[in-house]
């Protein structure tokens, strides 16, 4: 089931936190965060309206969006756990600085004491600290590579550890056709293959977006999502846009064993080979 505009926007937590921090713009242009404030404001009201427990963030950058959630369940005002998970330690567009820098100085100089605790797992894939962070997750927000495999091989990784009703927030989901990134449908591919109810709130009055369907767009799990995961294992046949590491292949193939039946695993198998063939191999024969 898909709902049009079903969740409610909250402005606040980030027009709260961003100007005690400093602003941030790349050389290139980029700010933090890296999401609109459309796009923040999907993200908070979700927050608002499920009150999550446990959060899990993977893909922090320099951690702007980290601090506009955490503002959001002070806001709320109950206690929470939260934990941001990025592959890299430093800040992939500033390396001088740590991933999540700017959630570090929001806690450090602005909240004070946190009514709940937050945790940054730097330098580690998802399979290498899920366990250590444990089941009962409530609530996901989902940013990473935008090209395939990328956020599919983590949803996969995570799925075994949300709680019935979870709530999925993924970015990007129209990156394909709002940026200069053809290839980036990772998302997009996901929110469409994954059976659960779906949450998508139109645009309308800002200026800056030049179309109505969003770039952020939510999920929540139910009993049918992990009976119909074989759909989202079936999008790792699509041709991907980058071969990861032999490392990172085998991390997630090990933990894949230890959640999904071998049926599931060796699709997962056959893409890798795939993949490797006409990325790597088949440009030598
Ligand atoms: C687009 S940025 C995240 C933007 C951030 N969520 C925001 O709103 O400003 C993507 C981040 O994902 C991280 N990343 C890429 N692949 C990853 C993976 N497999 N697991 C965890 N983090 C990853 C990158 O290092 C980068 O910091």
């Amino acid at each position: 089931m898909i709902r049009l505009n079903a969740m409610p926007l909250d402005f606040e937590p980030r027009r709260k936190i961003l100007p005690k921090l400093p602003s941030f713009v790349s050389k290139d242009g980029y700010r933090e965060p890296e999401m609109s404030e459309f796009e923040s404001a999907f993200l908070c009201g979700a927050i608002k309206q499920f009150r999550p427990k446990k959060i899990l963030e993977v893909g922090v950058a320099g951690g702007a969006t980290t601090a506009i959630i955490l503002q959001a369940l002070e806001d709320i005002g109950e206690p929470y756990e939260m934990h941001s998970v990025d592959v890299a330690e430093k800040f992939y567009r500033d390396k001088t600085k740590p991933s999540g820098f700017m959630a570090t100085l929001a806690k450090e100089k602005v909240f004070g004491n946190l009514r709940g605790t937050h945790e940054f797992h730097l330098g580690k894939y998802l399979p290498q600290v899920i366990d250590n962070i444990g089941g009962d997750i409530d609530f996901v927000i989902l940013d990473t590579v935008h090209s395939l495999p990328g956020e599919v091989l983590d949803f996969i990784a995570m799925l075994p550890y949300l709680k019935d009703g979870a709530i999925v927030v993924l970015h990007d989901v129209a990156l394909n056709q709002y940026g200069t990134n053809p290839n980036g449908n990772a998302t997009t591919v996901l929110f469409s293959a994954v059976t659960a109810n779906k949450f998508l709130n139109l645009v309308s009055g800002d200026v800056n977006s030049k179309f109505q369907y969003p770039n952020i767009a939510a999920f929540q799990i139910n009993e049918h999502t992990a009976q119909n995961i074989e759909n989202v294992f079936l999008t790792l046949i699509l041709r991907w846009s980058y071969l990861p590491s032999q490392g990172e292949m085998n991390l997630y193939f090990v933990h894949y064993r230890k959640h999904y039946p071998k049926e599931l695993c060796a699709i997962y198998a056959e893409a890798i080979k795939m993949n490797l063939y006409n990325l790597v191999i088949a440009s030598y024969v």
